[in-house]
């Protein structure tokens, strides 16, 4: 068989893990050849590859980013996308593809498979937002680096009697917020579920200040909003592919909690730093099982299908299933985060 796989749309840690899955369970255990098409989709597009051997993939487990390279470059850019993408498949005799993405490209890689081509894909996203999929790898590191600040953070807002507003990635979702949140035990999570009154974030945080303590931590999705009507706050726009650009929730938040309280208020953006480094070893092992069960599916010719954790179990779901909704933070949850959201 001849496998191509590609990483496409943000970064992730555990996408090398997945790629080097992929290899040594195709080439070592089933004889395979496998090439890796760089920057996403567009290595597709523009038959830009290179073979992915043993040696290739050497070293790369505990790697962050991706040795292949990503872009947000998608077929359904082009007019002639599937056309394309079609054509290099059959030149280069390709019997699989193995995109790894989040939500824009499982979406494409479901338009390709709907189009007929040999589709498997693999979820990833450090925001844990695809529906079908209980956790997708690199969400774990995200939330063991946030924590991490958010912990570092509280000492600091201590010595200085501030409130720190610490705005974690999850354009629509609150995962790495409200997971980061508890962990770290914040004193308010806002996530983008859930539109904030500014008025009962300034209470919670005030009767902190009013009981005595000396500092405060707020912990906000870079997706979240205020309630209609609730405070001024400008949207940011979008980006050359049409996606939210943000227009800086956390900074904003920090000025007009200063303002409220009286207190002094600190931003913080953790930003792609959330991305960045070595996968967590739960991240390593969700990516290898991925990578493993992705060839095994390209073996059974179970094609228009992904990869996705149920429970403790790799099981395989429809492409069309899994980009149909996104897996919001449900209500019980803000309940269970023993915080005000
Ligand atoms: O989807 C993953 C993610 O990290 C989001 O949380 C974030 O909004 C976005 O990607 C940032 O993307 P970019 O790398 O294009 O700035």
């Amino acid at each position: 068989m001849r496998i191509g796989v590609l990483t496409s749309g943000g970064d992730c840690p555990g996408l090398n893990a997945v790629i080097r899955s992929v290899v040594h369970r195709a080439v070592v255990d089933h004889g395979d050849e496998v090439i890796g098409f760089h920057d996403g989709w567009k290595g597709l597009l523009e038959a830009d590859y290179r073979k992915l051997d043993l040696d290739a993939v050497g070293g790369i487990l505990a790697r962050g980013g991706t040795i292949l390279g990503s872009s947000r470059v998608q077929p359904a850019h082009l007019r002639d996308g599937v056309e394309r993408a079609r054509g290099h498949v059959a030149d280069l005799g390709l019997d699989a593809i193995i995109p790894i993405g989040g939500e824009g490209t499982l979406k494409a890689a479901n338009l390709l498979a709907q189009a007929g081509l040999p589709i498997v894909g693999v979820p990833k996203t450090i925001d844990n937002d695809i529906a079908s999929t209980d956790v997708t790898f690199g969400f774990d590191t995200a939330v063991g680096v946030a924590t991490e600040a958010l912990d570092r953070l509280k000492t600091t807002a201590e010595s200085h009697q501030r409130v720190m507003v610490v705005e974690v990635m999850g354009r629509h979702t609150g995962w790495i917020a409200l997971h980061s949140g508890m962990a770290a035990g914040a004193h308010a999570i806002v996530v983008p579920e859930r539109p904030f009154d500014i008025e009962q974030l300034t209470e919670i945080v005030g009767e902190r200040f009013s009981a005595g303590k000396r500092f405060a931590i707020v912990v906000v999705a870079e997706g979240a909003k205020p309630k209609p009507g609730s405070m001024d706050f400008e949207e940011g726009g979008t980006d050359m592919y049409g996606h939210e650009r943000f227009a800086g929730i956390g900074n904003r938040l920090a000025v007009e909690l200063e303002h409220r309280l009286g207190k002094e208020a600190r931003p913080v953006i953790l930003g792609h730093v959330q991305r960045g480094g070595t996968p967590t070893a739960y991240d390593r092992v969700l990516a290898t099982r991925f990578g493993w069960h992705a060839v095994e599916a390209a073996h059974r010719g179970e094609f228009g299908m992904l990869t996705a954790l149920r429970g403790t179990d790799i099981v395989m779901v429809p492409l069309s299933e899994a980009t149909s909704t996104l897996k919001t933070v449900p209500a019980e949850r803000y309940d269970e985060a023993q915080t005000v959201l």
